[in-house]
């Protein structure tokens, strides 16, 4: 996590910095710094607890000149989030440095430079990098040196910048396990993490390596490998749109994505179908010819998508699939079935356990990897043998919404394309596709029952518990309504596959744990109704999303919100979308910060 932006210019770059960290809010949001050396060569630095608002508000107050700095949005690893913790950390008032990662030998690097007499004035991992370069400064030539020296003591994660305000004429940048790109301008260079942030300054960047330092100067940019010789990294031109990404008319992010999503549904269908068939184009066959077996690796809503397209993969397809947490997977020891796919779901495309899992899985017996991405420029994008873009739009809200039903329907296609290979006949892909086809105006349907979920809502924001059922592709929907819920509204809530419950959870249930259900009409139903007796007969009360031919009928102990009738295939989709509303209207009564909740991030860049 963490956000990092740097800038060797001729001009002032306090507002580029302040502008590129907004930009990468979503890496974290609890504290932002900047450190700029002015022309005088003093170094000047701002740091502030919460968001970059508060930075750039304290530049106006105080401005800062200067053609060289850095800055940083923090996501609290190590020490709270208050301002000694904060980026960038300074040693002797000349070294600056900003850092993304986790230094995992911190402790024992901090003991040996306080035995050289360094002080350290925050609780902060990174705070080692900084006096470390100070303390080889003393003994080499040049500033590129010792950050040379003092990469090789560091492990863990890094991607780091620094600057000396005895050099002001340029930055040091490297790169081991958290992202860093380069950006060329005109007489000027840039560095952040990711090039959302320097698009409104330039379009062309290149893409460090694991193990990569750069020189970063205002005529010339020398990297170094992992071996310390000099290397080139490909200049590329971004392919990301720099559209404006506002709100509109909503209050916030994610009411705007839930609202998206029949537009993104169709822009990720767009020129996929071709007469009743996923587009032979849509994924690549070649590649895929002859896989037996899928595991899927994501985490959080992802995680999520990777449940329901198990039971679709095995159900449609004939395939078997196994569905794996990232963080879970990259430190087991798995077993390999022949002929297997590795596929990895993020939005961001830069999960650092979930791209630490492809690298895993690279070194394993897998015929090919594949990743459904919403990042065209990401690291699992470039790292993968075939990538799928989900072309969801941009997603700003931290709780993910349209880039979990904009998965749902790319998995749905590859199970098309893939269950052609195995049990898969032309009329059942025929019905998918109708189906999927069918997602954007059902969707909107679903949208319009926004009225009735905010009065929901209104009798469930003083809860402070609840509980999801599902069964069979509902349960993870069951799972990420109740993600949902509690990300953004703080509430505990839990999720059971419905059958489970007489197995514990019946135990919580009383009148003040509401239990939300999703009742879909397939072939589950009369047994997911013995499983909602079970809590009525138990005081609970229910919330139940059901179809209206399902014969739910609300009363005392029962709400039932109908949700217009869908095939079976899509359901799992059509239904995440009340849960959506269901929980950003309890937030909001709650008043809680939707879009950027209490200790999260959009892009989990550690691990
Ligand atoms: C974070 C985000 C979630 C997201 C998860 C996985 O926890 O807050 O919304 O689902 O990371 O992210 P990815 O980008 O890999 O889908």
């Amino acid at each position: 996590m963490c956000g990092i932006v740097g800038a060797v210019a001729q001009r002032d770059v306090a507002a580029i910095l302040i502008a590129g960290l907004k930009q990468l809010e979503y890496r974290g949001y609890d504290s932002a710094g900047l450190a700029i050396i002015s022309a005088d060569k003093q170094l000047h630095c701002l740091r502030r607890v919460g968001k970059v608002e508060k930075l750039q508000q304290a530049v106006i107050e105080s401005p800062v000149f200067g053609g060289t700095g850095i800055a940083h949005t923090r996501w609290a690893t190590h020490g709270i989030a208050n301002e000694t913790n904060a980026h960038p950390h300074i040693s002797h008032q000349q070294i600056a440095v900003v850092h993304n990662g986790i230094i995992e030998n911190h402790q024992q690097l901090r003991q040996q430079l306080i035995e050289q007499g360094y002080t350290f004035s925050s609780e902060t991992d990174t705070e080692v990098i900084t006096h470390l370069t100070h303390f080889h400064l003393q003994t080499t030539e040049t500033l590129l040196e010792a950050v040379q020296k003092t990469i090789k003591q560091l492990q863990g994660a890094y991607g780091t910048v620094i600057i000396d305000k005895n050099d002001p004429e340029q930055m040091i940048v490297a790169r081991s396990g958290s992202p860093l790109v380069i950006g060329y301008g005109l007489g000027e260079h840039f560095v952040a993490s990711d090039p959302l942030a320097l698009l409104a300054v330039t379009r062309r960047f290149s893409f460090l390596e694991e193990g990569d330092i750069a020189q970063i100067s205002r005529f010339s940019v020398k990297i170094f490998d992992a071996q310390g010789d000099p290397v080139k990294r490909d200049i590329v031109e971004s392919q990301t749109s720099n559209e404006s990404n506002d709100k509109g008319q909503y209050k916030h992010y994610m009411l705007k994505e839930i609202f998206e999503q029949p537009l993104a549904l169709q822009r990720t269908l767009a020129g996929r179908i071709q007469q009743h068939k996923i587009a032979p184009d849509c994924f690549p066959n070649e590649k895929l010819q002859g896989i037996e077996h899928i595991q899927i690796i994501a985490c959080g809503t992802s995680y999520h998508a990777a449940l329901v397209a198990r039971y679709w993969f095995e159900s449609l397809a004939g395939i078997s699939c196994n569905v794996e947490i990232a963080s879970e997977f990259r430190y087991r020891k798995s077993v390999t079935p022949k002929n297997s796919l590795l596929i990895t779901l993020s939005q961001s495309g830069e999960t650092a356990d979930t791209l630490a899992a492809l690298r895993l899985a690279k070194q394993l017996d897998y015929q090919t990897t594949l990743t459904i991405c919403n990042s065209p420029e990401s690291s699992l994008v470039r790292e993968s043998d075939i990538a799928y873009m989900m072309k969801a739009g941009r997603e700003v809200g931290v709780a993910s919404s349209k880039a979990f039903t904009v998965q749902l329907a790319a998995l749905l296609m590859l199970v098309a394309t893939l269950g052609r290979q195995h049990q898969l006949s032309a009329d059942r892909e025929k019905q998918i596709v109708e189906a999927l086809q069918s997602l954007p105006a059902k969707i909107e349907q679903v949208l319009a029952m926004e009225q009735q979920i905010k009065q929901l809502a209104e009798g469930f924001a003083d809860k402070h518990h609840s509980l999801f059922l599902g069964r069979g592709e509902q349960y993870p929907i069951a799972m990420e309504g109740a993600l949902k819920l509690k990300e953004i509204s703080y509430i505990h809530a839990e999720a059971y596959a419905a059958g489970e419950l007489k197995h514990g959870p019946l135990a919580l249930v009383d009148a003040d744990m509401p239990v939300i259900v999703v009742a879909p009409d397939n072939e589950l139903l009369e047994k997911l109704k013995s499983n909602v007796e079970e809590v009525r007969a138990r005081g609970g009360l229910m919330i139940v999303f059901a179809d209206k031919n399902s014969g739910f009928k609300s009363d005392d102990t029962m709400q039932v919100l109908e949700v217009p009738h869908c095939d079976p295939i899509i359901a799992p989709i059509v239904y995440t979308i009340p849960l959506q509303l269901l929980s950003y209207h309890v937030a909001l009564i709650k008043g809680t910060d939707v879009d950027q909740p209490r200790n999260l991030a959009k892009s989990v860049t550690v691990e």
